[in-house]
Order: structure tokens, then C-alpha cells, then sequence
């Protein structure tokens, strides 16, 4: 259940950068002009505050967000950039371009923001509104389009407040964005790139900067966002509902039910999801041969917790063509 805001909409200048930087601090997302498309930003060091995101756009499913940063250098702190990656920021950041590329180990980066994913979406975004926001608040914000899921990307604070109105506390109001459509997006692999998703700059330009080729043919590489084949999923099989563990399981509790850890013994759906990948992966490094999960209630931000579960649970193949939406 998303909380419930009396939604505030400032003007962007330095009262409302002001407001929205103590919101962030205080865990909680907010709305933003980037040059592309309004964004729902938060803290992406933290899986409450990210959780928090998904529960506003009230999301069925965990994708993998991007993190946007206020500068090649803080970038290169949470992922590994080999020289293509290298050329590509020199060129196109700031600006409406997110790279895709192999997650830095140390990386101080909620596994929900990355859906537990070894690479990591990072953008350096152009509009001085988030970037004053950036650098006030200190730390990497992840930020999806800041419209409810299934909605139409928002390019003005009117769009925001018609779907999140209520369910966030703050949206910056900083006019319409100049694009209007969402960055382009390239997974930038050893010797090719990847066009993940079109948008406002060219992929031939890209192949051309980076010195590498684009894997072709282009249209049929493209994955629609929210489509990737690749989500993390253990390497064990999952049991779901489970009220208790059976011998050779390691057991994700929640609420009164027990386990070798719990996604929140308080049975918060918040906590639940902040937690969710960062279970997964200690349950799959564990000895046992098994994981089980308790119930989660299928409300709210429990939606998506089950979605993720059964993908977990299910057999390989059957598990990476299962469509998603975004
Ligand atoms: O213009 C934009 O990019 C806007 C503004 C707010 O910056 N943001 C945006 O974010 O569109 P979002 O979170 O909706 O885009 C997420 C998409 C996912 O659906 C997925 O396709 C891709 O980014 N993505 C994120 N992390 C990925 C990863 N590790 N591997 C592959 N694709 C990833
Ligand atoms: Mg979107």
C-alpha cells in the first residue's frame, strides 16, 4: 500500500530543490524534470527508499531502475568502464544516454534498484534542476518515468500530479522537459554494443563514438524496456508458501513466519522488497540445496514481491521468455 501524501507541487528554484533534497534524505521519492521525461527519483543506496518507488507507481513487477549520478567520476565509482564505455560518456553525458555495464563489486547500490543484476543502468542527466538535486542530496538517485505503471511517460508536472498525485509528497515543477521521451539505452559489452531501448540519440552515432560495433541488425536486437532476458534468478530450486522449512532448505521468513532470515519480521511490504534480492542471493551462496519463502500477502507492493518469487521458482526456461510490464 503506497502511504498517502498531501502532494505538494513547487516551483523548481531553491526553496523546492531544498524541499525535495530533505524528502530524499528522509527516504521517500520524488518528482523531477530531467531533459528527458519527469523522473520519480530516490535514494539508490537505499531498498526502502527505492521500494518506496515502486509502491507510488504501483509497479506488478521489479525492473531494473536507473541510477543517474552528477558526473562521469561518481559513475566510475559503481561500474566497471572499459574504454567504449569511456567514449560514449565523454561524448554524450551529460545528456539523455544510459549506459549499461557490469556493476563495480563494492558498489554502495540497493540490489533492488539493479533487480539484483551484475550490471548496472547508470545515467548523468543534463536538466540543472535534477543535478542541483543531485549534488545537494549527495548521493546516486534512482529514477524511473514518475507516472503510475501502465500510464503514459510524463514530460510536465500536470502529467505527474494526474497519476502520483496523492501517493508521493513532492513534485518540482520545472516546466515541460525537452525531449520527451525516455533516454537512449546500450548495454556496452567487451567487443559490441547493445541497443536496449531507442530514444533521442542515434544508435549509429553511438557505434561510431564508441569504436565498436553495433550487434546487428539493430531493430531486431532492440529488448522492449521491462522485457530483459536475463533477471536474476537462484541457482537452487525456490519453494514458495512455504510455513515451514523441509530438510536441505534455507528459509526466507516474513511476518510470524520464521526463517533462516526474514524479508521483515514485521510483515512490511517496504522492508519486504528492500530485502527481497539481498535474500535471494545469501539464500543461493548458502550451503543448503534449497530455498523456501514464506506466504506474502498479494497487495500492494507484495505484487511485485510475488511476481519476482514465481520467476524464481520457475523452471529456467520457462522463467526468461516470461513477458513483464513495466
Ligand atoms: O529518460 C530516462 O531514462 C528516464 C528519466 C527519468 O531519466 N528514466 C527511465 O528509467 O526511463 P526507467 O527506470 O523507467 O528505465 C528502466 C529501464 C528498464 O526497463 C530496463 O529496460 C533498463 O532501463 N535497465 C535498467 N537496468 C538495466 C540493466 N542492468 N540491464 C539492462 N537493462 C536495464
Ligand atoms: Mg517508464
Amino acid at each position: 500500500m503506497p502511504d498517502r501524501f498531501d502532494t505538494e507541487i513547487l516551483p523548481a528554484d531553491a526553496h523546492g530543490i531544498a524541499r525535495a533534497v530533505g524528502w530524499i534524505a528522509a527516504g521517500q521519492p520524488v518528482a523531477m524534470p530531467t531533459e528527458t521525461v519527469y523522473g520519480l527519483a530516490a535514494d539508490a543506496r537505499s531498498g526502502e527508499a527505492v521500494a518506496r518507488i515502486y509502491a507510488a507507481k504501483g509497479r506488478p513487477a521489479f525492473n531494473p531502475l536507473i541510477v543517474h549520478v552528477p558526473d562521469g567520476r561518481t559513475a566510475e565509482a559503481l561500474a566497471r568502464f572499459d574504454p567504449p564505455a569511456r567514449r560514449l560518456a565523454a561524448r554524450f553525458w551529460p545528456g539523455p544516454l544510459t549506459l549499461v555495464l557490469p556493476l563495480a563489486p563494492q558498489a554502495a547500490i540497493a540490489g533492488l534498484a539493479t533487480a539484483g543484476l551484475p550490471t548496472i543502468a547508470l545515467r548523468v542527466p543534463a536538466h540543472p534542476v535534477m543535478r542541483a538535486v543531485l549534488e545537494q542530496a549527495g548521493c546516486p538517485l534512482a529514477a524511473p518515468s514518475a507516472n503510475a505503471s501502465g500510464t503514459i511517460s510524463p514530460s510536465r508536472a500536470e502529467h505527474v500530479a494526474r497519476t502520483l498525485g496523492g501517493r508521493i509528497p513532492l513534485i518540482l515543477d520545472g516546466g515541460a522537459t525537452a525531449h520527451g521521451l525516455e533516454s537512449t539505452i546500450v548495454a556496452v559489452e567487451a567487443d559490441r554494443l547493445r541497443l536496449l531501448r531507442p530514444g533521442p540519440i542515434d544508435a549509429a552515432q553511438l557505434a561510431e563514438t564508441a569504436g565498436v560495433p553495433l550487434a546487428g541488425p539493430a531493430a531486431a536486437r532492440i529488448e522492449a524496456p521491462g522485457q530483459l532476458e536475463s533477471h536474476y534468478a537462484p541457482s537452487k530450486p525456490l519453494r514458495l508458501n512455504a510455513t515451514h522449512s523441509r530438510p536441505g532448505e534455507w528459509m526466507i521468513g516474513f511476518g510470524p513466519i520464521p526463517g533462516d532470515a526474514t524479508l521483515s519480521a514485521a510483515g512490511d511490504l517496504v522492508e519486504a522488497a528492500a530485502r527481497l534480492f539481498d535474500l535471494l542471493h545469501e539464500a543461493d551462496a548458502a550451503e543448503a540445496p534449497g530455498i523456501a519463502v514464506a506466504p506474502i500477502p498479494a497487495e500492494g507492493l507484495g505484487t511485485a514481491i510475488n511476481d519476482r518469487l514465481r520467476r524464481a521458482a520457475a523452471p529456467r526456461a520457462a522463467a526468461s521468455g516470461l513477458p513483464r510490464s513495466g
